[in-house]
Parts: C-alpha cells; sequence; structure tokens
C-alpha cells in the first residue's frame, strides 16, 4: 500500500529529484547472505570491495558461536541502558579484554562507533573550549565537534603546522582538544600521528585518534596506527570500533581510568541509550583473540595491498596519498565515477563510486577496500577490468 506524501514533506521529493538530477542520489541495496570477500548483491554474485571487513571475521563461524553462546546465557536484547541494568558480564570481559589489548588502564563500550566518537568529543569539551579538528575526518568526529558546542577549528587535512599555528594564536579557551582520524576512510592516508603527538604535548592540549579503520590492521598486535608508529603511550584518548576488522558491532574509547569514569557519566550516547545486546560484545571478544593470535591476517592483507598499490600506480592510476587497504582511485567528476563503477560491476566487481558530499568537489573517486578474503585471483580479474577498457571510460569527458 502506498501512501502519499503529506503536504508538509512535499519540499522532501523536490530534494529527491534534485539528488537524481545532480546524480547523487544513493539506493539501499540488499546482501543475500553473508559479508564476504564474494557476495550476493540483488540477486548476483559479485566480486567485494566495498567492506570494512578487513580481516574476514564477519562471518568467521568463531564469531557466531561466540554471539549464540552468549544469546544463550544472557538472551538477546540488553533491556537497558549501561548504567541502568543494560551492562553485562560479557561487556565487562570485553571491555577488560580491550583495556589489555590496548596496553590503557581502561576502555568503554558504546553501541556504535559513532556514537563514541561523537558522545566523546562532546564529554570532553563544551562552550569555552577549543576543538581542532582535521577537515577530512569522520562524519561522527564532526559532529561531536559540533555537538559539544566548543568554538571547532578545521585545519587543512594533514597538514600539522597549519595546526600548530593555530594552536600557537593566543586565545582564552579553557581546554584545547585535538582531533584526528589515523587512516582515512576516503583517501587510505595516514594522519601525520608524530607530529600531532609533539604539538599536543607542546601546547598542552588533548588528543583523541579514531583508529577505526586501523584497529586489527596495523601494529605488531594488530592495535591501529599508533601501534604501529610506537606512539600509543603519548595518545591519552583512542577511539575504535568493532564493527570493522573486528567483525562484529560497537565502539570503544580505551584510555585512563579517570577518562573512562568520565565518560560513564557525562558521554550522552553512554548514558541515554541501550547498552550493545551481550552477542555483539561476545563476537567481539573472540575477534579480538583470533586477531591477537592470527597475525597472518593483517600481514597478508598489508602485503597485498602494498602489491596492489604498486600495480595500479603503474598503469597510471591516481591513488592520492593511499598507504593502506583502503585504495582510492581519484577519477575527478562524479559522473566518471559512477560510469567507472557501473563498468566494473558488468564485469562482476563490486567497487562503489564515491560522490560528494562524501569527499570535497573533484575528488570523486572509486573506493577499494581490500579484505584478507580477497586472492591474488581477484585482484587480477579486478586490474585487468580497469586495464581493458573500464579505465577510458574513467577519462572520457
Ligand atoms: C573513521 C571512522 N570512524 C568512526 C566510524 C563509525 O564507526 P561505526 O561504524 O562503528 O559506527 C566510521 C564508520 O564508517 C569511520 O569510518
Amino acid at each position: 500500500m502506498s501512501s502519499p506524501t503529506h503536504a508538509s514533506l512535499a519540499w522532501i521529493d523536490e530534494e529527491l529529484s534534485s539528488l537524481d538530477r545532480q546524480g547523487l542520489r544513493r539506493q539501499l541495496r540488499c546482501r543475500g547472505g553473508a559479508q564476504s570477500a564474494r557476495l550476493l548483491l540483488d540477486g548476483r554474485e559479485l566480486i567485494n570491495f566495498a567492506s570494512n571487513d578487513y580481516l574476514g571475521l564477519a562471518s568467521d563461524p568463531r564469531l557466531a558461536a561466540a554471539a549464540a553462546a552468549a544469546a544463550t546465557r544472557e538472551g538477546w536484547g540488553s533491556g537497558a541502558s549501561p548504567l541502568i541494568t543494560g551492562y553485562a558480564e560479557t561487556h565487562r570481559r570485553l571491555e577488560r579484554h580491550l583495556a589489555e589489548f590496548e596496553g590503557t588502564e581502561s576502555a568503554v563500550l558504546f553501541s556504535s562507533g559513532f556514537a563514541a566518537n561523537a558522545g566523546t568529543i562532546a564529554a570532553l569539551v563544551g562552550r569555552g573550549d577549543l576543538v581542532l579538528t582535521d577537515c577530512k575526518n569522520h562524519a561522527s568526529l564532526l559532529d561531536g565537534c559540533r555537538l559539544s558546542r566548543a568554538d571547532v577549528r578545521s585545519y587543512a587535512h594533514g597538514d600539522w603546522q597549519q595546526l600548530g599555528r593555530l594552536l600557537s594564536r593566543p586565545g582564552t579557551h579553557r581546554r584545547r582538544l585535538i582531533v584526528t582520524d589515523s587512516l582515512f576512510s576516503m583517501d587510505g592516508d595516514l594522519a601525520p600521528l608524530a607530529e600531532l603527538v609533539e604539538l599536543a604535548d607542546r601546547h598542552g592540549a588533548m588528543l583523541m585518534v579514531d583508529e577505526a579503520h586501523a584497529t586489527g590492521v596495523f601494529g605488531p598486535q594488530g592495535r591501529g596506527l599508533a601501534e604501529h608508529l610506537g606512539l600509543e603511550g603519548r595518545i591519552p584518548i583512542r577511539v575504535g570500533t568493532l564493527s570493522k576488522a573486528v567483525g562484529s558491532l560497537g565502539g570503544f574509547v580505551a584510555g585512563s581510568r579517570s577518562l573512562v569514569e568520565w565518560l560513564i557519566n557525562r558521554a550522552r550516547p553512554y548514558v541515554f541509550s541501550t547498552a550493545m545486546p551481550a552477542p555483539l560484545a561476545a563476537a567481539a571478544l573472540a575477534a579480538v583473540e583470533i586477531i591477537r593470535d592470527e597475525p597472518h591476517r593483517r600481514e597478508g592483507l598489508l602485503t597485498r595491498a602494498a602489491e596492489l598499490r604498486r600495480l595500479l600506480a603503474a598503469e597510471g592510476w591516481n591513488l592520492g596519498r593511499s598507504a593502506s587497504q583502503i585504495i582510492p582511485l581519484v577519477v575527478g567528476q562524479p559522473d566518471r565515477a559512477v560510469r567507472l563503477s557501473q563498468a566494473l560491476r558488468d564485469r562482476g566487481l563490486l567497487v562503489p563510486a564515491i560522490r560528494p558530499p562524501t569527499v570535497p568537489e573533484g575528488e570523486a573517486c572509486l573506493r577499494i577496500s581490500l579484505t584478507y578474503g580477497h586472492t591474488a585471483e581477484m585482484l587480477q580479474r579486478l586490474i585487468e577490468a580497469l586495464r581493458g577498457g573500464c579505465d577510458k571510460l574513467a577519462r572520457v569527458e
């Protein structure tokens, strides 16, 4: 049964038509079966270069078994926010495990990485404070900045020198917070963490790093870019997500005991939202153990990513500053990205086009997301499809 748009919402249809005209309207597509390197989308089998399941854990039976056991033990729903009665044994075990994994005093779970970021920023700064944010930070960090009501200054992507100038300006702010992604989700490049740590120390600012795409992938133990660079002890606020390489759902903040106590008391998405179901926490717990015990997953992934970047660059593709498993093919205009994505899809390869506003105007790209499940043969198919004429489509004016 169709329900006509209420007159007060007529503007929505106009806005949607405008998105259509600009080629910017997004459509949901329905996956059949599990998330993996090969997937069924709208009934068609495709090689999947469009997931954040970097270590291939989302459909690992060990996670499903852990979740099922927790559901039997603790039920499915958690029924209340953590401070009321939603916090269960499995949450506590996972938090302790995450703190141990991250080498911090404490850790706290949120129901998503988005909630962790937005809630943490707004709990740390408010009116009269200053937050400094990389202009390419994830939407959850940007929304946290807005929610906080602190003054917000955005610095050019990765431009720590500009950040230094902003920090040097005299001001009357009570507290200052620098926030950055460690591995940028659209460009696949890395934040200059060593420089940010120095600046934060020199200027007495707090530093918060979101490791969403690096957790499980970077660092000898898979703890992220901070571990990879030996900077963990110098970053007091570390955020991770359980929704990407960890293969489950949720977010966490790792840091000192007092930081975690403060967030439990003051982060609004923590205080005013139902706790994540215990089975999700149980699956994440199983995944963190796999990440610790199976380093070949992250090592294999990063080796293959470096090889793919080398081959694509040799074919003349513009990969921006990618240095990770996220590899953009920058083609400029949105319609080119869409045509190229469609041509690849016709050849059985799913590589999404990323367009404004997700990326700035003129930086539309195809975003290749590599995972542990991709075989050498799958990568070969991608390279050949790009070489075999799809690339011309991308370059046609
Ligand atoms: C850099 C970054 N941080 C945080 C998030 C949010 O994490 P979650 O998906 O767990 O909400 C994302 C999600 O795409 C992300 O890319």
